[in-house]
């Protein structure tokens, strides 16, 4: 008999949102849940999820905040997320799988294209040559900016280099993660973060489930 992951279809969902908004926890419990439900899933995130994108995530994440421009940024999480993609993304979406990745294409819109730099364009133009596949499902977790980033440094992981643009980049990021919603309605869902864990589980299956 086969098993559940070769007669279904894979399904990719993406979670994005400011740094510190809780939504590595949830994509951790959305594991979980598909996986007691009899799904086959894989859990990955950007930068990284490949050995060579998480040898770039390390120059991406750490050191000083200037240390790379909008634009080398763009190139290297482009060349991350091509490697991703490559060895990890797409070999399990064959297989029928759910891929579920902590940050997608969209971190890169909000991030280099909207609020680091203004190069949306460049971001279009790369994804659509290097990237060129979108998620099924964009769960954007939304937080009150100022808790997510106390909540973010407090963690003390080392990698802190976008969050140590402060208050005023992370208030940039929650509008432009909003907006984006707005430019994707058809796979975008807006779950308020500032909740209990559990609340927002909730919220999350809602989204999910219907659509598996
Ligand atoms: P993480 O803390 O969610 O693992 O992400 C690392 C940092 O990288 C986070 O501050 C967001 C940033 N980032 C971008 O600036 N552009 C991107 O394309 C991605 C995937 C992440």
């Amino acid at each position: 008999m086969s098993s559940p992951s070769n007669t279904q279809r894979g399904q990719f969902i993406t979670f994005e949102g400011i740094d510190g908004s809780g939504k590595s926890t949830q994509v951790r419990s959305l594991e979980a849940r598909l996986s007691a439900s009899g799904r086959t899933v894989l859990r990955t995130r950007e930068p990284g999820g490949s050995p060579g994108a998480e040898d770039i995530r390390r120059l991406l994440v750490e050191g000083d905040p200037e240390k790379w421009s909008p634009e080398t940024e763009l190139l290297l999480f482009t060349a991350a997320r091509r490697d991703h993609l490559e060895k990890t993304i797409e070999p399990a979406l064959t297989k029928g799988e759910v891929v579920i990745s902590d940050r997608f294409a969209d971190s890169t819109r909000i991030y280099q294209g909207a609020t680091r730099g203004d190069l949306r364009p460049m971001v279009d133009e790369l994804h659509r040559l290097m990237i060129g596949r979108e998620p099924d499902l964009t769960i954007i977790i939304d937080m009150d900016p100022q808790a997510a980033l106390t909540r973010g440094l407090a963690r003390g992981s080392g990698e802190d280099r976008f969050e140590d643009f402060g208050l005023p980049f992370q208030k940039a990021l929650r509008d432009g993660f909003l907006k984006l919603a707005q430019e994707f309605p058809e796979r975008c869902v807006i779950i308020d973060g500032n909740h209990p864990v559990e609340t927002v589980e909730e919220a999350v299956w809602r989204a999910v489930s219907p659509r598996l």
